[in-house]
Order: structure tokens, then sequence, then C-alpha cells
């Protein structure tokens, strides 16, 4: 179908909803702003090895939470002034909020915690000395109306690109610490909810309710991760401070599908998921020297393209590689899943290569499978020549393929004038057989590999942004897609940015002092 999802006709500014949400009445722990004493350099985040372990203490809780879910940057242009985060959104809407859930520490009593990244603090919902010790956990969720006020339907889709690029934020600050994160993918969304207060109906009155998605164990040591059925009895009878603010006062519009999409993939509890073996040569080092929390901090969308720059090859099948699941590699070993996603890439100025259609395979069960399903007779699956054996990459079609990454995109400039674009396809019904629920996973497996190809993308001095918006009957046609099964989910595009000259960059949190 050649059209857009349903959704608002221009946006209805009165009822833009606050990018930040508050528990008026809730404890409150200020955080001190420490990022910048962080010594570990980008490379070493895939050289564990080489990056000391910070002890779990307030302090570095702190860290973890600044340089994942904290402000990076204040914009402003004329009267306007907007917040950037080191994680990215669709929109800049930021539907994602943070918990911490954590057992007594100096500076930290036990409890659950709201991160209130506006000025970098923890609101302290319910004091309780849990039963956490060697670790803490984190909880995410989305507000769905966030993205819902300028997206309608499309909204609860962009939720899931959220999460899945906040869960890879998460990932590469713990790493940046020599922290271990774990996904508890066995744990239910009402479990979730239950331990994060987010059932919490009369604490949320009139205000935007919260969806929960996910919960990350993250320890310095691997100590084993806190249960919820030691947790929720405990939540449960404690006392819970604070009420949700609310967003939009009036608003103005109704998505019930985003309702019945998000309780028709709910998770129930599931068994643990059984390891995942990768069975590739370590990554290759990343030259890049610059400080982790500079680069995560300093990374963005581009909004144009210089049409001109080419990236290096060996760069580029670099960038490939670190999109390849190994298990013991950030932000992969957070994830317990197979990998879904195959990437269907546009290459415009990659130098010797020649520009044209191409296809990443991530899992090499699917190698055969794909061959069957991307069926053009053109294609004529070759390997580049100086492509490294274990990257399943192939060559499907020579040619200059901006007019139709730019058409795919909804049009948008930056797919055709940058070193690539690519669209992600997953093997969509494969994936949704383990339940409903998995149907969020893909769009996270897509947001971590978004979040990779940003934070690589700058390591290598260009940059990346994420596109929600494309047509995905035309990218199957042109990619001789024809069998439902695989369906393409997000897209993405890598070049060097032209910077916004109008506008003015402020420090994240100068509005502290
Ligand atoms: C899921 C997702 C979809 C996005 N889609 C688009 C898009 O279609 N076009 C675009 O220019 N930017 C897109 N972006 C980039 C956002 O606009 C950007 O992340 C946001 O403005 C915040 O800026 P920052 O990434 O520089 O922090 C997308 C980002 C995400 C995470």
């Amino acid at each position: 179908m050649q059209r857009y999802a349903a959704g608002p006709h221009g946006l209805d500014w009165a009822s833009q909803p606050d990018p930040f949400r508050r528990f008026a009445g809730a404890g409150r722990v200020n955080l001190p702003l420490m990022a910048d004493n962080l010594s570990t350099r980008y490379k070493d985040i895939h050289a564990p090895e080489r990056v000391q372990v910070r002890p779990l203490n307030h302090d570095n809780i702190s860290v973890l939470l600044e340089l994942s879910l904290g402000i990076s940057a204040w914009k402003q242009y004329e009267g306007s002034r907007w917040a950037l985060r080191c994680n990215p959104s669709s929109g800049n809407l930021h539907p994602t909020e943070t918990y911490v859930v954590c057992g007594d520490m100096e500076g930290l009593p036990g409890g659950v915690y709201h991160y209130q990244s506006f000025d970098h603090g923890l609101e302290q919902r319910c004091a309780c000395p849990l039963p956490v010790s060697g670790g803490v956990l984190i909880g995410l969720s989305s507000i769905h109306w966030r993205e819902a006020w300028k997206y309608g339907e499309r909204a609860f889709r962009y939720c899931q690109h959220d999460t899945g690029h906040a869960l890879a934020a998460i990932g590469y600050a713990a790493a940046a610490l020599g922290w271990r994160i774990r996904l508890l993918s066995h744990w239910g969304d009402e479990q979730i909810a239950r331990v994060l207060g987010l059932d919490r109906s009369q604490d949320y009155a009139q205000a935007e309710p919260e969806e929960p998605e996910l919960i990350l164990w993250v320890t310095p040591d691997g100590s084993p991760a806190a249960e919820f059925e030691a947790l929720i009895p405990l939540v449960r009878t404690a006392k819970w401070r604070g009420r949700a603010n609310l967003l939009t006062a009036n608003p103005q519009h109704d998505w019930p599908v985003i309702a019945e999409v998000a309780t028709a993939t709910q998770k129930p509890v599931t068994p643990p998921e059984p390891n995942r073996a990768g069975d590739w040569p370590p990554l290759r080092e990343n030259p890049c020297e610059i400080q982790a929390a500079t680069l995560i901090r300093r990374r963005r969308s581009m909004q144009a393209c210089d049409g001109n720059t080419a990236m290096a090859c060996d760069a580029f099948y670099r960038l490939l590689d670190a999109l390849l699941p190994r298990s013991d590699t950030t932000p992969w070993n957070t994830w317990p899943y197979p990998p879904r996603i195959h990437l269907l890439l546009f290459v415009h100025r990659i130098t010797g290569l020649e520009p044209g259609l191409y296809v990443l395979i991530r899992d090499e069960l699917a190698e055969k499978r794909l061959q069957k399903v991307l069926l053009r007779d053109e294609f004529d699956w070759r390997k580049p020549a100086d492509c490294p054996s274990h990257l399943a990459f192939f060559r499907l079609l020579e040619g200059d393929a901006r007019q139709a990454s730019r058409t795919i995109s909804c049009h948008q400039e930056i797919a055709a004038d940058g070193a690539f674009s690519l669209g992600m396809l997953a093997d969509f019904s494969r994936a949704i057989e383990s339940g409903a629920w998995y149907y969020r996973r893909l769009f996270w497996e897509a947001g971590i590999l978004g979040q990779v190809l940003y934070l690589e993308a700058e390591a290598a001095g260009i940059q990346g942004t994420g596109i929600g918006c494309y047509f995905d009957d035309a990218m199957h046609d042109l990619f001789g897609i024809r069998d439902s099964r695989w369906q393409c989910l997000y897209h993405f595009t890598v070049g060097k940015g032209v910077p916004d000259t109008r506008l003015q960059t402020l420090p994240p949190y100068g509005h502290r002092d």
C-alpha cells in the first residue's frame, strides 16, 4: 500500500507532550555528573580485558545513566530550545522511561527509582530494602502517547525501535564501566510492571500510562540476577510515593490500534533462552582513540548529508562486522535471542565497491532461505573480492541505487546522499512462531542494529540516521521479495553529515548550575 499509516494531519502544538516524566512527591536522589572522568576509549568497549572494572556504587550508576539515557546537549534556534540525549529517538520524542531497582548501597537506599534525565537525578518511587545484591536491575517502559502525538498509528513501532536503541545504549555505557548486562528474557510484562510500579493506576490517575518493555541485570562481577519471585511480594506491601505528571492536558487524537497491539504482544513468563553461540573470528580492533564518553555524547543523527564523501572499504567491512551477533561482544552480549534480521543495502559511495544493491546475512543458517526470498533474475549473488571470508555479504545488482533509496525512504535525501543506506529485513513469521510477544523483540533487534550503526559510524568519522519512514512494499518489490513471511522493519543511512549552522549547541546540564 503506497500510503502512510493513519496519523494526525499536521501537528497540534498545543497538545505537544512534556518530554520529561516526573513523579511529584517522590523522594529525590541527586546524581553527580562524572562521565568525563571515565578514561575508557571507545575501542576498548570491544576489548573488555583492557577496561578497568568499576565498583558498583552510586557514582558509577550515575555514569551508566548519564552515558545511556542522559541528555547529551541542548540545541537552540530562535526562540526554541530542545534536549538531545545519548539514545536517539524518532522525532526526538523520547517515549522510553527508565527505572533502577537496587538493594541498599551508600547514597542510594534500596528501592525502586525513576530516572529523571532532565536534571540527571533519581526519584524514589518505593523505599524498601530489596534483596538485590552484586548488581542492579534497570527496567524500561514506553509512553506511547509521546510518539502517537506526532506519528499516530506508527507510534507503537517507533516506541519499540527506541526501546532497542535504549537497550544497546545501556549496553555500551555498561561496557565502558567494565560491567556486564543481561536481558532477563524470562520475565513477563506483568512482573516487570509490578516491580517498577507501572501497574499502580492510583499513581498515574489522569497521566499517560507506561507500558512495560524489558528488564536488564547489570553487574560488575557476574553476580546472579535478582528475581521477580523475591521482589514482587516486597514491593507490593512497601510504601510508594509520587504521582506521574500529565504530559498533555487535552489530547486531540486517540489511536485505539496502539493499545490493541500492545495487549496482543504482551509477554508472559517464559523459560530462559538457551545460550547462543556465535562462530565468527573476533571483531577486528577499531582504530578510534576517542574516549567512549565523548563519542557516546557526540553521537548525532545527521539531518543532511554532503552527497560526496566516500567511506573506505576497510571501515565499511569493519562496521558490517560489528553488526554480527557475536555473543561475547557489546551490545550483542545482552541479546539472548537468535538473529532474525538481515540487511538489504543500497551502496552509494564505498571506495572499491561498485554502487548497487547488496545483502548482509547475519545468520549463516538463513543464507539458503534468503536465496529463495530475494528473487530477481538479475541478482548475481557475488561476494566482493576484498570482503572478509566470514562475512556473508553479497552483491545482488550493480547500478546507481540512489533514486530508489531516496524514494523508498519516504523521499528523504539523506538516504541517497550518504555512503550507504539499508533496510532491515526480518524473518518475521519464524520469529513470531515463539509467540506474538516476539513482535516487539524484532523491533528491539532492529534498534540495537541502529545503535551499533550510529556509534560505529561516529567512530569512523561519519554519522548515521535512523529512518523510521519507508515504503515497505516498494522495498520488497525492488529486492524481489514476494514472500510475506519476511518483512522490512527499519531503515538506516550512513554518510558525512552536514551540520546545521543555524543551530546553537549548549552543554547538557548547564541548567543544573
Ligand atoms: C526509530 C527512529 C526513526 C527515525 N526516523 C527518522 C527519519 O525517518 N528521518 C530522520 O531524518 N530522522 C529520523 N530519526 C532520527 C531522529 O530524528 C533523531 O534521533 C532525533 O531527532 C534525536 O536526534 P539525535 O539522534 O541527534 O540525538 C529516527 C530515529 C529513530 C531512533
